[in-house]
């Protein structure tokens, strides 16, 4: 049998070669708690995930399930675009798989980035988001010889020690959510206290406690780092030109986190949807197309701390890896943004998202369930409050998030994919059928909720 017949048969029966039971077998063996990262799921909605196409991904068993996580949001173009096929396939036709190398797509794909991105002058490569946000620490402590840094309650950087402080709260997480700011929670064993003595909490969209705890420490903190949205968490409309505007009077460095908003909030970022300019920023996510590829972007005076001709000198940044600059990802990332640069792309999206945040309330409201439809941009938020939260004390303070968190998991038996209460993400793929199906299903979800609480 020829490769394609055996695809055919494939695709013509179960999608899978397993059963989604046997390949749970399998992974509960091999894999702590047969899971990926942090996430998992009651035992009767886990899926093990076959292919995906547009704005839909299927099991091994056959379901299908409408996305709205798109692999918590690096998919902006749907799964499967052709653009994004050709370009990795053409890469891989010419042996440019990997040469731990500077190479043409990497150049390439710096240079348009350079270009988009309003705080950037220069890049250095990573792969992963987390990688990007360390190095962005790292620069800024080098740059201004200070070790202290300030994050925000409820806002993720990634999975490094200095990021892994007071990620969550309280409501549906076991992590008490904090009083005495600026000292935080580890969210893991393992992250020595000489770490977390220098990360300092604030609560998001509170620049009194910003000042405040600036004045607690002076001249000890090298940047305060942001996500523009962060998480479910809406920031206040003077909140961001607030930082910019502390930062400068304290001389600290403003670093905003851009894996999740790069390129999705608008082709400048989210630093250009607010039209505040940050000193550093980290990317991931789309510019890899969906390949691991990562970035930091900022002024040279900045990034040349990451020169390896400097290899030796006292401020020397250390930046490294061996698949930073993968010439696969960043083939990918180029295709990836050069659908997001033709007319009309964010228009779209957004507008698919607002319509389906106006859509979803009206559903709600229908079945009188107490759920909050809303967002920015292509961010679609669903919670069990009356109001946007303003930071994660807020979140936390009824136990919305409990009902919240068992609301989403009806909306994954249902067959629409969330991650349970996380923000959704659009994709060129969720176009009005889409949104039709979908609606269907909330419908469906929301007359099982009802019907059960
Ligand atoms: C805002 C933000 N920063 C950083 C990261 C970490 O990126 P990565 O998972 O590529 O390490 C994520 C990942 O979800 C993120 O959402």
């Amino acid at each position: 049998m020829s490769q394609s017949d055996a695809s055919a048969e494939q695709e013509a029966g179960a999608p899978g070669t397993r059963s989604m039971k046997e390949y749970y077998e399998i992974a509960e063996q091999v894999l702590p708690g047969a899971g990926l990262a942090v996430y998992s799921n009651p035992d009767d909605i886990r899926f093990v995930v076959h292919k995906g196409e547009g704005a839909k991904l299927q099991d091994v068993d056959g379901k299908w399930y409408i996305d709205y996580s798109m692999a918590a949001s690096v998919n902006i173009l749907g799964h499967t675009h052709p653009a994004l096929a050709e370009a990795m396939t053409d890469q891989m036709s010419r042996g440019h798989l990997h040469f731990g190398n500077l190479n043409v797509p990497v150049i390439e794909l710096a240079k348009e980035l350079v270009d988009a991105i309003p705080c950037a002058e220069m890049v250095v490569f990573g792969s992963t988001g987390s990688e990007a946000n360390a190095y962005a620490l790292r620069m800024a402590r080098s740059f201004t010889g200070r070790d202290k840094v300030m994050k925000f309650e409820g806002a993720y950087h990634g999975a490094h020690d200095y990021s892994a402080i007071s990620t969550f709260g309280g409501g549906a997480t076991e992590t008490p959510h904090i009083t005495n700011f600026p000292h935080g929670v580890p969210d893991s064993a393992g992250i020595p206290q000489a770490v977390q003595d220098t990360v300092l909490v604030a609560p998001f969209n509170d620049l009194e406690a910003v000042r405040r705890i600036i004045e607690e420490h002076p001249n000890e903190i090298a940047a305060i780092t942001a996500e523009l949205v962060q998480r479910n968490i809406p920031p206040h409309p003077d909140f961001h030109q607030g930082l910019r505007d502390l930062c400068d009077e304290f001389d600290i460095l403003l670093i905003y986190d851009e894996v999740v908003s790069g390129f999705r909030m608008s082709y400048a970022g989210g630093q250009g949807y607010y039209g505040v300019t940050p000193d550093l920023a980290a990317y991931g996510k789309i510019i890899g197309g969906g390949a691991a590829l990562s970035a930091v972007a900022g002024p040279a005076e900045i990034l040349n701390h990451a020169n390896p001709r400097r290899r030796g000198e006292d401020d020397y940044v250390f930046v490294n890896g061996t698949h930073c600059g993968n010439p696969l990802a960043a083939a990918a990332g180029l295709a990836n943004l050069r659908e997001l640069k033709k007319p009309g792309f964010y228009d779209f999206l957004n507008g698919q998202a607002e319509k389906m945040r106006e859509e979803a309330q009206k559903i709600f409201d229908k079945h009188d369930m107490p759920v909050l439809s809303y967002g920015v941009a292509s961010f679609w938020n669903v919670l069990f409050r009356d109001a946007p939260p303003r930071n994660q004390a807020d979140m936390d303070a009824s136990g919305d998030m409990i009902a919240s968190k068992e609301f989403d998991l009806e909306l994954v038996r249902q067959g629409i994919y969330v991650l349970p209460i996380n923000r959704r993400y659009f994709s060129l793929a969720h176009d009005d059928e889409i949104l039709e199906e979908s609606l269907r299903r909330i419908d469906a979800a929301c007359r099982v909720w009802t019907t059960t609480h």
